[in-house]
């Protein structure tokens, strides 16, 4: 399949292939969901690794559990299907691929904002927060019947806004555009996140001990008393960090939890009373 021509699709996909590790573009105008496009494509004969799906609408964008993705025009929304053990990365170390990836946005977004703007934080296990709301959420999904292929579907908000939406939804998530006020290149923030997201796959395909460090100093929940739903139980305490098993701590009346999956229901800060 040959790759779309930039002036037919809203990003600079000659500057996609040349600056970053992608060695294909798949471009949708309209999708039900990326994801959903990008493990279809797997099931072709010839799947050059890593490839990229992208568009510029998505129709029905999912999210973790039965969580649905609003994708409003001028958010960014793609797939980067991989192949993770040619890159490295055997099965045992997919579970931190969801923190490295959001690791890997933390850095993306630091490098294209500046000084007070870029209060960009890792929210266990998979979504980036800036200034206190919620930027970006991250989906990976391993491709059936494939040789070690992950598809790692990512939403940033980027030029859509939040400030009609109700205060509900208002106070609990943010995009470029309303946390600077300023609107972004989407091909710029495209390929920040593609190269951090090489370099931090990188890192964890070679042990670097730092990974495990940098996850911690961005850990957003560090020091509250948090809720996790584990799926089988709810566990409360407030939160040492995240391990190097990419495992949430938490210190209970029980002595110190390590959590290695789960949804956060309540988030209570020192001196909320929670
Ligand atoms: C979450 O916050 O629960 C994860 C959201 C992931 C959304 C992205 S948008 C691109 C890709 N395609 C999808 O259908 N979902 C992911």
């Amino acid at each position: 399949m040959s790759n779309p021509r930039s002036e037919d699709v809203g990003f600079d996909v000659d500057r996609i292939l040349r600056e970053t590790f992608v060695a294909e573009v798949v471009y949708h105008e309209t999708v039900d969901s990326t994801n959903n496009a990008a493990l279809e494509h797997c099931r072709g004969d010839k799947v050059r690794s890593p490839f990229l799906v992208l568009t510029s609408r998505q129709t029905s964008g999912r999210g973790r559990g039965k969580n649905l993705w609003w994708s409003p025009g001028g958010s960014l929304t793609f797939s980067l299907a991989i192949d993770a053990e040619g890159f490295g990365l055997p099965a045992e170390l997919w579970p931190k691929a969801s923190l490295t990836t959001g690791l890997s946005v933390c850095l993306a977004i630091e490098s294209l904002l500046a000084g007070d703007e870029s209060k960009v934080a890792l929210k266990w296990p998979n979504d980036v927060h800036l200034q206190g709301r919620k930027l970006c959420g991250i989906l990976i999904e391993v491709v059936p019947r494939s040789s070690g292929m992950l598809v790692i579907g990512i939403g940033v908000n980027v030029n859509n806004s939040f400030v009609e939406e109700p205060c509900e939804l208002k106070s609990k998530a943010t995009s470029l555009l309303d946390a600077t006020g300023r609107r972004f290149n989407q091909t710029d923030v495209l390929t920040a996140v593609l190269k951090e997201i090489e370099r931090q796959l990188s890192r964890l395909a070679s042990a670097d001990p730092g990974l495990a460090a940098d996850w911690q100093t961005r850990c957003a929940l560090r020091g509250r008393t948090v809720e996790v739903d584990t799926g089988k139980r709810r566990a409360t305490g407030i939160c040492l960090g995240i391990d190097e098993d990419g495992a949430l701590v938490l210190s209970t009346n029980n002595g110190p939890k390590q959590i290695f999956g789960g949804t956060v229901t309540g988030i209570w800060s020192p001196g909320d009373g929670g």
